[in-house]
Order: C-alpha cells, then structure tokens, then sequence
C-alpha cells in the first residue's frame, strides 16, 4: 500500500467514464470543477486518450463550454489491479481519494464465469477493489442496480441485499454479488447507488445503449422495416413477452441519475448510505405499449414487399423467439422500490417525469439514430470555439 496524506488527494478515481451513465456524471462533475482520473480501455481503433477527449469534446460542444480535462489512466477491469501501469498506480496513489465504480458489463446472459457478464462485473470489482487498497483509497462509491433484488415482490428497502431472492437473469446475480463484495471486502467508507432501468435524456432523449424499453421498441421497429406485416401493434409485443398492461417498469432518465450520483460522491452526509435511484412513478406496460405504437408508425418506415431486405418467415420466428426469450424476465411487474434515503438526501433533485411525451422522444431518438448504427458526428477539434449542439456524440 502507498501511504499519501489524504489532504493531497483531491481527484476522484472513475471506471466506466466512456458508458453512458459515465459520460453524464463526468459531464456533471466536471461542470462542478472536480478533479477527475478516469480507468479507460482503448478500443482497436483509438487510443483511452483520445476514447476520453472525445467524450469531452462532445460535451464541450453541447454546452458552448470549455471543460477541463481528466487525467486518463489506461485500464482493463480484467485484468489483476486493472492492468494499471506502475507509473500510473503511484500518480492514482499520490492524487486519488475516492473511486466511483461505475464500469460494467451489460450482457444478461451467460454461465461462464471467465466471461461476460461476470468477469467484468464480478472479477473486475475485485480488481478496482485491489486497485483501491494498493494505492490506500478508503472511499469507495459503487454503482450496483436495484435489481439485486432479483424477482422478488412487495417493498424492497435501500438496506436489504440478499434475503434468499432468486435472480431473473446472469447480470443481476453477478450485480448481486459484486455489491455484496464491496460491502465485505471493501474500505472503510462504503457508498452503494442502486439505479432502476436507465434510459435516455429526459430533455433531448439522447441514449448510447438499448435494452430495455428501446429492445420493445427496436423489436416493433424491426417488425416494420423487415418483414412485410402491413403494420404492427406496441400492446401485441408486450403481450407476447408476458407483461400484464397494469403492470409497472421503473424507468430513470439517465441524466437525473447522474445528478444524483454527482451529487453523491460529493456529499459526506452521503458517505455509507445505498440510494434507491429509482423513479417514484413507474410507468404501466399499457403506456410502453402505446408508446411503442406510435413511436414505430409515425418514425419508422414501413417495409414494402419489393424490398431486398425483406426477411423471409423463418428469420421473424428465429428472431422474435430469441428476443423474447431474453426479454421476458425483463418484463416482469417491478416491487416498489423503498426510497427513504434518496428521498432524504436527494429531495432537492426531483426525478424528471417520464410521461407519453417524454418516453416518445426517447423512441424518436433510438430509431432515427437506428438503434446506435448511424453515423455520429466529430465533434470539434480543441483548437476551436465551442457552439452549443442539440446531443453529444460521444
Ligand atoms: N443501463 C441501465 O439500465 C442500468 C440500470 C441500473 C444500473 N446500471 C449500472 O450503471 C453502470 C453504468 O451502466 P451504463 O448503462 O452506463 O452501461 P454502458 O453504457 O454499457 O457502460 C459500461 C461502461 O463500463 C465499461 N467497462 C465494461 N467492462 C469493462 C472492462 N473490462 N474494463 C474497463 N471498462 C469496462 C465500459 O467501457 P468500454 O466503453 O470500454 O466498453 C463502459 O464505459 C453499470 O454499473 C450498470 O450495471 C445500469
């Protein structure tokens, strides 16, 4: 362990800083003037570097603003201490205080524990926890979801983990798990936010990821663009994957949960608390599926039989079945999430509602960006002057 003065350390240690959750709360923090060190992998075209400048400069162009840049240290949760270079662990040692946990794999599905989605979530928290302790971190804030609680039914309060719940998906019960290790193993001050099911800007609709909601809505998409159906229904599809109309999904605009996650880590009255971060009002099966509805026929386009896209009959059954199969425990009815913490600590940041309106302009937004494929535009390079954009790029 490398012993600094915890005066000295005022940079904030960020995994995850390049997932959508991540680009927000560095965003808000950044805006805050906290010093920030973000663990970025590079990807096989770009650099962590350049993976970090972009996200800025993205941010930099929507706000009309210069941000300061983070320090970036290159880091893969897979590997023993992140993979962290000696050279960077004594920087982290000598300037970091805390660490918010953020990275994770989003697959829900898979068995092998040397693979996704344990070996990022479950591994690699070991990892960010080894990191923590060789460079004598003792504030550790971790980002878990508030379905640890697995299929479990009735008020789940912010103080239970695991009370014998079964679990309705490999992505939770790994969530679940790296929770309880950071709780067990972790340092002296121990922050857990527990958001529900993220989706886009509640004010542009913005989003970089896709389950959830937008799978409902790519599923109503899809059936209209590729196979020649004449139109399609948002209530059918719910009603294929089980979801009852009465019952509730608990959606976040990922921008409030950033704010309250900002909020958080800069917070001491926070310190050692867990956050429900999740929405007061669910909303019902039968909205998503009204949404759905009109999202698909006013901003998809419909296939036409002269198409040489056109999937022929076997691919819909293929497709719909393995897209059912997954979703299906997704869109069980939701417990009611007990928020006395974040009530408390976060009353002064109320939860956008997420409305037909708002809800239609976070479909508008995934289809008209085809679900992540269409191409993103640069953002512009240092040298020049900021305008304020609709969207980061990011
Ligand atoms: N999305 C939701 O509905 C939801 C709901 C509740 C809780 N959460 C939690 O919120 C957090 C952020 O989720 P998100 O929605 O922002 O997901 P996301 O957009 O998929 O971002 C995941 C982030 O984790 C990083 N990461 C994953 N594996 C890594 C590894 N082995 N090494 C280094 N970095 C790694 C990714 O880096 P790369 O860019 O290099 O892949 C990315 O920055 C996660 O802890 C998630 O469990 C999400």
């Amino acid at each position: 362990m490398i012993d600094i003065p915890a005066s000295d350390r005022r940079h904030l240690l960020i995994t995850g800083a390049t997932g959508l959750l991540g680009s927000y709360v560095v965003r808000d923090l950044l805006l805050d003037g906290q010093p920030l060190a973000l663990v970025v992998r590079g990807d096989r075209r770009t650099s962590p570097e350049a993976r970090v400048d972009r996200i800025v400069a993205a941010w930099e162009s929507e706000l009309g603003k210069r941000l300061p840049r983070p320090r970036v240290v290159p880091g893969d949760l897979s590997r023993p201490a992140c993979g962290v270079a000696p050279a960077d662990l004594e920087w982290v040692a000598r300037h970091c205080g805390a660490v918010l946990h953020n990275a994770a794999s989003l697959s829900f599905r898979g068995s092998d524990r040397d693979a996704e989605p344990w070996l990022s979530n479950v591994t690699g928290t070991a990892h960010v926890l080894d990191l923590a302790r060789t460079a004598g971190i003792d504030e550790f804030h971790h980002v878990s979801t508030a379905y640890v609680c697995g299929l479990r039914t009735g008020r789940v309060t912010e103080e239970e983990l695991l009370v014998g719940q079964a679990f309705g998906n490999d992505y939770e019960r790994s969530k679940a798990e790296a929770e309880t290790m950071v709780r067990s193993e972790g340092p002296r001050s121990v922050t857990v936010y527990r958001p529900s099911i993220i989706v886009g800007d509640s004010r542009t609709g913005y989003t970089t990821t896709f389950h959830g909601l937008f799978a409902v809505i790519r599923l109503g998409h899809t059936l209209l663009t590729r196979v020649a159906l004449g139109s399609t229904s948002g209530p059918a599809i719910l009603s294929l994957l089980g979801a009852p109309a009465d019952d509730h999904k608990n959606f976040v605009p990922v921008d409030w949960v950033a704010s309250a996650i900002a909020h958080g880590v800069q917070t001491p009255a926070a310190r050692g608390m867990t956050f429900h971060l999740t929405h007061p009002a669910p909303v019902s099966n039968a909205t998503i599926g009204d949404v759905v509805q009109e999202a698909v026929e006013r901003f998809s386009r419909a296939a036409s039989p002269d198409d040489p896209d056109l999937c022929d009959e076997r691919w819909f059954a293929d497709n719909l079945a393995a897209q059912l199969e997954v979703y299906r425990s997704y869109f069980r009815n939701d417990p009611t999430f007990d928020r006395t913490n974040t009530d408390r600590l976060f009353s002064h940041l109320p939860c956008p509602d997420l409305d037909h309106a708002s809800l239609l302009r976070m479909a508008k937004f995934a289809i008209e960006d085809d679900f992540g494929r269409a191409p993103r535009p640069e953002p512009p390079r240092r040298a020049e002057t900021p305008k304020p954009a609709s969207a980061p790029a990011g």
